[in-house]
């Protein structure tokens, strides 16, 4: 994946702007991780030392963008105070010199201008889209998922704000998922992009969506991963969206509106490291990859997880 400068200010080779803002729905229910998620929102598992969103908002700034809007919900308000200064608490660690965790505690609030607002009822992902207009307006702009994010050094999102300054129009990720598992996800159906996107990254477009089909019916092998770069009319075509799957006024049934009426829908196929914190396994699976891997604690746990794979305890109940 070529990666680009992250400026921005910077404008395409059509002239339109790329986009500078970022929208994160967070306000869902999370489900798939209940009881956990009963009193604390899946955005601020801790992944490591850091809670999920703080991998997210990263993302986002390490494209360029540094405004952020959170959609927040009922219980979920302690999402925002992690970006918020804690002056008592950094007074404590400077008076004792610890300058690491002071750094660390003074990063999250350092990195991006957070701003909020509350979906009132979850009525759907595109239903807590729609509540970013008045912030966004009628510019372009990136919808980052809350419990899913991409390797730091393997980026995504600055092709997708490139792609879609040059396109104008819908600009989705896509992954690849075992055949088998085609149910679990949104996929695609797509046909070879335009040869001038080609220096960007591997684009396809999109000539539809389907959500969750069996793998008989599967258009193809290319999943939705959780990051959008919309153009302003979105909005208009969310307040246009009958609630669909699930009784909720989904994104998908929105991006498909703009569609049919003719704007350009392309997708960036995705081949770096995808962490999807959304549920338990995921979940499991991007902490061990992200602790080991930290150089801080990396190596006395990989020593550890070689040893604990080798026992017993490993194999599971009935050993
Ligand atoms: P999910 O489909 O993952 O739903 O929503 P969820 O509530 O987070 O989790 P499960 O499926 O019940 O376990 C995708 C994203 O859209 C947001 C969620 O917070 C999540 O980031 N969302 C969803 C909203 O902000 N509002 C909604 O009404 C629905």
């Amino acid at each position: 994946m070529s990666e680009h400068s992250a400026n921005p200010s910077a404008t395409a080779a059509t002239g339109r702007p790329r986009a500078v803002k970022a929208v994160i729905p967070a306000a869902g229910l999370a489900t798939r991780f209940l009881p956990a998620t009963k009193a604390v929102p899946k955005e601020l598992l801790p992944v490591v030392d850091r809670p999920v969103l703080q991998y997210i908002v990263e993302e986002a700034t390490q494209a360029g963008i540094n405004d952020v809007l959170l959609i927040t919900g009922r219980g979920k308000t302690s999402m925002v105070d992690h970006f918020d200064r804690r002056p008592d608490l950094e007074a404590k660690l400077e008076e004792k010199g610890d300058t690491e965790r002071l750094a660390a505690v003074q990063r999250p609030s350092e990195l991006a201008e957070i701003y909020t607002c509350r979906q009132p009822e979850q009525l759907g992902l595109g239903h807590a889209v729609g509540y970013a207009e008045s912030h966004v307006g009628d510019q372009p702009f990136a919808v980052l998922l809350g419990d899913e994010f991409v390797k730091m050094d393997e980026p995504l999102l600055p092709a997708m704000l490139e792609l879609q300054a040059r396109t104008g129009g819908v600009v989705l990720a896509f992954f690849e998922v075992d055949p088998a598992d085609t149910k679990r996800y949104g996929i695609a159906s797509v046909e070879p992009a335009e040869p001038e996107f080609s220096d960007i990254a591997e684009v396809v477009k999109v000539t539809g969506l389907v959500e969750k089909p069996k793998p008989e019916e599967a258009p193809s092998n290319l999943a939705v991963l959780g990051r959008y770069v919309l153009p302003g009319k979105i909005f208009d075509a969310i307040r246009r969206t009958e609630p669909g799957s699930g009784g909720e006024i989904q994104l998908t049934d929105a991006m498909e509106i703009l569609r049919n009426e003719g704007t350009p829908v392309h997708a960036i196929v995705y081949r770096g490291t995808r962490y999807d914190t959304g549920m338990p396994l995921g979940y499991l699976q991007t902490v061990v990859q992200i602790a080991a891997e930290r150089e801080d604690l990396g190596p006395e746990f990989r020593k550890w997880l070689v040893e604990f794979v080798n026992s017993d305890a490993s194999a599971g109940p009935g050993r």
